[in-house]
């Protein structure tokens, strides 16, 4: 079982389209067993909100199911809880290690580390374009499932 909270400012745009990016390769590979998928915010700005418009549209357009969504933050247990903590830039990285403490476990990533393109995801709520943001979304996962896959394999 590997268990990843996907995180990032707000938990509106970025973190919980990554969510759900994941958990539809994940079911469509027939792995959902052994995945435990959420996300997470840093800041409190948006708590309590549903997905950003545009990250609901386009996760729509792509044919990828969601579930009802409400932002979230993240808290010091989430280390203990999950696996894989996966910002989306290096800003998000920063804000964690300043909720969590040291990642003395070594869970904390960069999503766009994981291919060989690392930098860090635009955020759709100042930029407005949620379709970079969506094609980087989908390599940055695409390429962490690989290595979670990898993993499995080994355990
Ligand atoms: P996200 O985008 O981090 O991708 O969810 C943002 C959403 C809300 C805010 C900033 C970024 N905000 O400041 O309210």
């Amino acid at each position: 079982m590997i268990k990843i909270l996907f995180i990032c400012l707000g938990n509106i745009c970025r973190s919980p389209m990554a969510e759900f990016v994941f958990k539809d390769l994940v079911r469509k590979q027939g792995l959902e067993q052994n995945f435990i998928i959420n996300s997470a915010a840093t800041s409190t700005e948006e708590i309590g909100n549903t997905m950003h418009y545009g990250t609901r549209r386009k996760l729509e357009e792509k044919g990828i199911p969601y579930t009802e969504h409400t932002a979230r933050q993240l808290i010091k247990k989430d280390y203990e809880k999950y696996d894989y903590l996966i910002g989306m830039e290096e800003k998000n990285i920063k804000n964690i290690i300043r909720i969590i403490g040291e990642d003395n476990k070594n869970k904390v990533f960069r999503l766009l580390d994981f291919t060989d393109k690392p930098k860090d995801i635009a955020d759709p709520w100042y930029t407005g374009n949620f379709d970079i943001t969506y094609n980087e979304i989908s390599k940055g996962c695409i390429a962490l499932l690989e290595y979670c896959k990898n993993k499995l394999l080994k355990a």
